[in-house]
């Protein structure tokens, strides 16, 4: 196992370190390293020496007050109206204050999942990248790595010094509220990228965390619910994400999440903490709770939580402190818990390099982000009408999706504050929760560059169907922008679009044969008028570069790559859940107003929500794309799908006869260069009881028009593994594997079967 993980960490190193290189040197901070200013009679400020050693040093001259003053916050601070922002606050998330005559400095964490959240309160700006979904569906972990950068960077320039991004839930529930702050239903490329992303945060000397550990794969009732799933699959996807992330990036927090895991709080659940995470995994970092996450101080803290956040339930405050004295926890164990902050904060740089506070650079913010967004947007259906050509397409109707002012955002603690305020209704200050957030970049503004002088660009609202369809009949091409606003704390009730938005895309798309629809979304949605446009774009949440990139795309200067990195069912009917488990008419609307939410005091729900089972039972391991195989279900778009402005022929298959790796040819068969994300999928033996092919490995690739490149991707033998919960370990079965190459989960043009031994 171990020997496994640093097979992974290695290749992933080699991905990320050009990326790292390229963070570290733009983040521009002097570097003051704390070697020059320590008193030289604390041997803990030697870098020479490991973190462990540094931090055992350190430990060893701490007070119990001031072991238990750092495993706790200091409460909600500028989160919640009224609680208290002590002075050295940097205006985050969290606070917790450090020990000045130790030199350990406070820890200042803020929620960063798509850029750094909440810089309006102090006057600073942050960059909103696209969102992590989106980065997902790039499948290159170069970029992702970028992404991460971006935040590390813009935190430091903030005064942070540590990240609570990196989500990591599998998307199980495809209507979950938060899914544009995670990655995938396949555990591979959640994890892989997620993992890519923390390292380009860490890369800054910033802590990085990941969260929420584990199934909070929905939002309704996700701090009553318990997420049942058997041990195996549990080990072979949710888990499987987090265990391939942390061996990549070592991340030195690990954020625990508000529901329970089959019977136990997972912030206080002895087998995901002490047993997988710790024992298992190796992880030497610290377990901070989620904000509210902590339900208890000895068994939380012997079941493996290290901090509590933001701190101000008590728990690990005086409680602790009296739970170690009269010896219900041992003072080793409070040790423990100090070590593993203290060590992650030699281990980051955070000490031996502190965050200097500067000015974010937004410009730089801005090509990162539209860069990111370039690779990542999918195209999704082009009937003969896309690239559309500069000079040649003489009107064209923009209509909806306030596509005239900006790009929409996702909600929650991911939100950005953006710049000047809402986009479609500017008024400097805070981004408030519970309201559909537009950036200002505007896709008509792209259009109109990308189409030329002579082109007639008009805008209509699309807010009346029939002026809607007016405008469109009046053009040559229409294009409709229709959006879906997601935020924690909420998901969802369907998949369908909200706002009527099916019926004005109906209409656009009978008054214009030339209609383009352009999506930006939380995550996947239904079309039902799929087939009677001619081009689709899906653009996520896009980020501050979205209005340029979705333009740059529809007029082909930048040719589409993008592929799914989740399912886009073709009806709720067809999911293991049809309905949103616990999601009654109540829990979605608690005391409806307009952007209610559960956070707003006028708007908290009568009734705290009873607790409920989730049965992720009922799939078990065939989350997303294996459901749609194992039910033999047609979804809208499958799993792995995109389509480039070219073509690609794949052929003449060759596999390790190990599977350690394959290779094969992939021509450009079109006239213009594109990357293609090549595709490897495996299919175990039958006894290994999985009936449907799993992702096993991929590689992004970009060749000229008409070239042709030998492919080599090697595969790593965990991803022919199953886990024996009898062993507790991961083991490779014996039998014929059948292993398939091609460009979408549903298009695999090359096979070949292997016999393998067990291993
Ligand atoms: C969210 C976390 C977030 C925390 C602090 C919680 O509501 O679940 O993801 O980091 O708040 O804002």
């Amino acid at each position: 196992m171990i020997a496994r993980i640093a097979w992974i960490a290695s290749i992933t190193l080699a991905l990320c370190l050009a990326c790292a290189a390229g963070a570290q040197s733009s983040s521009a901070q002097p570097s003051q390293s704390a070697t020059q200013k320590a008193a030289p009679q604390q041997p803990w400020m030697n870098p020479s020496l490991d973190p462990d050693t540094r931090a055992d040093l350190m430990i060893h001259e701490m007070t119990l007050d001031e072991k238990i003053q750092f495993v706790h916050g200091l409460g909600w601070g500028v989160l919640r109206a009224g609680a208290s922002v002590p002075p050295a606050d940097n205006g985050g998330a969290g606070f917790v204050p450090g020990i000045p005559r130790l030199n350990l400095p406070d820890i200042n964490l803020a929620d960063s999942a798509v850029g750094v959240r909440m810089g309006a309160r102090e006057g600073r700006y942050s960059t909103l990248l696209p969102s992590v979904l989106a980065i997902s569906a790039s499948w290159d972990p170069q970029a992702a790595c970028l992404f991460g950068s971006v935040i590390g960077r813009e935190l430091r320039a903030q005064g942070y010094n540590m990240s609570i991004g990196g989500g990591m839930d599998l998307i199980r529930e495809p209507r979950n509220g938060r899914n544009f702050e995670y990655s995938s239903e396949d555990p591979i490329l959640a994890g892989t990228m997620v993992g890519q992303l923390v390292r380009g945060v860490q890369s800054n000397h910033i802590m990085g965390d990941i969260k929420h550990y584990v199934l909070n794969d929905q939002e309704t009732g996700r701090n009553v619910l318990n997420a049942v799933l058997d041990p195996r699959s549990l080990r072979e996807t949710d888990l499987l994400a987090f265990q391939i992330a942390i061996a990549s990036a070592h991340p030195v927090g690990v954020m625990c999440s508000y529901n329970r895991v089959n019977g136990d709080y997972a912030c206080e659940n002895d087998y995901t903490l002490n047993q997988v995470l710790k024992r298992d995994w190796g992880f030497k970092g610290f377990v901070l709770s989620d904000w509210g996450g902590t339900h208890s101080t000895v068994k939380a803290t012997l079941a493996g939580l290290d901090m509590d956040q933001p701190g101000d339930d008590g728990y690990f405050s005086e409680p602790l402190k009296r739970a170690v004295l009269d010896g219900q926890v041992p003072e080793g164990r409070l040790d423990d818990k100090v070590h593993r902050i203290v060590r992650s904060m030699f281990s980051s740089g955070v000490i031996d390099d502190p965050p200097v506070r500067g000015v974010v650079n937004p410009f730089q913010g801005r090509e990162d982000a539209k860069k990111i967004e370039e690779e990542s947007a999918v195209l999704l259906e082009n009937n003969g009408i896309l690239p559309l050509a500069t000079g040649k397409v003489r009107s064209v109707a923009v209509i909806g999706g306030h596509a005239d002012v900006g790009i929409l955002s996702g909600g929650g603690s991911a939100q950005v504050d953006a710049p000047g305020g809402n986009a479609i209704n500017p008024e400097p200050g805070i981004s408030p929760w519970g309201r559909a957030i537009y950036f200002p970049s505007s896709p008509l503004e792209y259009v109109r560059k990308e189409a030329g002088p002579d082109t007639n660009v008009v805008y209509d609202a699309g807010t009346d169907l029939a002026q809607a369809a007016k405008a469109a009949a009046g053009a040559q091409v229409a294009i409709v922008f229709v959006t879906q606003w997601m935020s924690e704390g909420r998901d969802a009730p369907t998949l369908s679009l909200p706002d009527n938005q099916d019926a004005l895309v109906a209409a656009v798309a009978a008054a214009n044969p030339n209609t383009i629809v352009v999506l930006e979304t939380g995550g996947p949605v239904t079309m039902p008028w799929a087939r009677s446009v001619k081009g689709i774009l899906e653009s996520w949440y896009p980020g501050i570069g979205g209005g340029q990139a979705i333009a740059a795309i529809l007029f082909g200067r930048v040719n589409p790559s993008g592929k799914l990195p989740v399912t886009f069912p073709a009806s709720d009917s067809q999911l293991p859940h049809a309905t949103i488990t616990g999601l009654t008419e109540q829990m979605m609307n608690p005391r409806r107003g307009a952007g209610a939410t559960a956070r707003d005091p006028a708007n908290r729900p009568r009734i705290r929500p009873q607790p409920f089972d989730v049965d992720y039972n009922v799939e078990g391991m065939a989350v997303g794309y294996r459901w749609f195989q194992e039910k033999n279900e047609q979804p809208l778009f499958p799993f792995g799908f995109g389509l480039s402005y070219t073509h690609f022929a794949y052929s003449n298959l060759k596999v390790n006869p190990d599977a350690k790796s394959v290779s094969f040819d992939l021509r450009n068969t079109g006239a213009r260069a594109g990357d293609e994300i090549t595709e490897v999928y495996v299919m175990l033996p039958a006894s290994a009881g999985e009936p449907f092919r799993k992702l096993a490995a991929w590689k992004r690739v970009s060749v000229g028009a008409g070239a042709t490149q030998t492919v080599e991707i090697p595969i790593d033998p965990l991803y022919l593994s199953i886990y024996s919960t009898a062993n507790d370990a991961w083991s490779r079965p014996a039998g014929d594997f059948l292993i398939e190459v091609g460009g979408s989960s549903a298009d695999l043009p090359l096979r070949q079967v292997l016999h393998l031994a067990a291993r």
